[in-house]
């Protein structure tokens, strides 16, 4: 995998609705291609980057929700448990420019994931840290903020969403 070349894609390629494997090699493409997609994400100032968002069916994101260098975080094959109380904020996606949409999520998690080394690791979060998690989490299992729109706010976003369906086609 030649990782400079990777990009972000957008709504509608259909890569982004596929379900991602586990990661099972924990070998220096992965951290190349861990570093290309904090590249990326950085370009573009988002908060966090799934691997299925350039293109890579393979359940491992990226993300930093303070913009601190120790906040740099891969996150690989994460499981949410423990998931408590509710918040409502907004959110963008990169896959998705143009669109923002109040979303609500459990507030309150734990993440149980693995790093680049392959060691296991745990970590308790909430607000802005454990949406990222949530946000990251469904890029791996297909699911789009657009899935979490209410019909309402699809209604609003409907040139932005058609706009986009047309540039992908072209
Ligand atoms: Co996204």
């Amino acid at each position: 995998m030649d990782v400079a070349k990777l990009k972000i894609i957008q709504y509608p390629d259909p890569r982004l609705k596929k379900k991602s494997k586990p990661v099972v090699n924990f070998d220096p493409d992965l951290a190349a291609l861990a570093q290309r997609m904090f590249e990326l994400m950085r370009e573009e100032e988002g908060v966090g980057l799934a691997a299925p968002q350039v293109g890579v069916n393979l359940r491992l994101f990226v993300m930093n929700h303070t913009g601190q260098p120790e906040d740099d975080r891969v996150v690989i094959n994460p499981v949410l448990t423990a998931l408590d109380g509710e918040l409502e904020n907004e959110e963008g996606c990169l896959s998705i420019p143009g669109v923002r949409v109040n979303v609500l999520r459990a507030d309150q998690m734990k993440l149980e994931a693995v790093n680049l080394a392959g060691e296991t690791f745990e970590r308790e979060a909430n607000d802005l840290e454990s949406r990222v998690w949530q946000h990251e989490t469904d890029h791996l299992d297909g699911i789009l903020l657009i899935d979490r729109m209410s019909f309402t706010e699809k209604m609003r976003f409907r040139k932005k969403l058609k706009e986009l369906e047309g540039k992908f086609k072209a």
